[in-house]
């Protein structure tokens, strides 16, 4: 899908998720530039997040981990690639520098997307209430979890605090297409897309987007045939 869109639009602008579900999707971005099919010397990307308090080049930060699977491999200009500074002493002006570098750029024509097991999509994390722009989130524990990969396995040594785009900015582009594998996905995805629609299921906000797509395996989607049952 997103290919396809790049060669619709040789100057599509992508939203990118980072973590493990979308390594194979960015293996598949990669081969097919190798194979002389794709070309991303004019497309722009801005990433849903970006940890706070690593330095700008740390290569446990959301901007390293981008250039390892996708950045190194393809023709990117390193100027249409953006992410949150999440070494910016002043969050409140790097957020809004980030969601006027979005505007500028026209929006996001394709957020692709990722799914926390609690939920969050980006960063924005289960609340009462949610964020419609850039912000600076404070992470849930489950989040840091998710994440201690990154910090060798160990949660405490993943920030506290990251910048995420906000629900308004993911709403609003033209197309979202949200990943989904394995079974740990499973309930979390049957709640989005089958339960109420809810701040504290984050993604459960894109059963009102007009043009949105859930890409799951078998095991991420077990819990989709278990709900159309029970509804049944
Ligand atoms: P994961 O992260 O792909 O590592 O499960 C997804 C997310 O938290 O958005």
């Amino acid at each position: 899908m997103v290919a396809r869109a790049v060669r619709q639009n040789p100057r599509l602008v992508l939203g990118l998720p980072t973590g493990r579900t979308p390594e194979s999707f960015y293996h598949a971005l990669v081969r097919m530039h190798r194979r002389g099919r794709l070309d991303f010397g004019r497309v722009t990307t801005f990433n849903l997040d970006e940890f706070t308090g690593l330095a700008a080049d740390d290569p446990r930060s959301y901007r390293a981990y981008m250039h390892r699977v996708l950045g190194a491999f393809v023709n990117l200009s390193t100027s249409r690639v953006h992410l949150p500074d999440g070494s910016a002493s002043d969050w409140q002006r790097e957020a809004r520098r980030y969601d006027n570098a979005i505007v500028r750029a026209g929006g996001l024509d394709v957020a692709v997307i990722g799914i926390g097991a609690n939920g969050h999509i980006g960063f924005n994390e289960p609340a009462p209430a949610l964020e419609a722009a850039t912000h600076l989130v404070r992470l849930r524990p489950e989040s840091r979890r998710a994440n201690a990969y990154l910090f060798g396995g160990r949660p405490q040594q993943v920030p506290t605090h990251a910048l995420s785009m906000g629900i308004g900015t993911i709403l609003r582009a033209r197309t979202v297409v949200l990943l989904a594998t394995g079974q740990a996905k499973a309930a979390i995805v049957a709640r989005a897309l089958t339960g109420p629609v809810t701040t504290r299921v984050p993604a459960s906000l894109l059963q009102v987007h007009r043009s949105a797509v859930a890409v799951l395996d078998r095991s991420a989607a077990a819990g989709l045939a278990a709900a159309a049952t029970d509804s049944a």
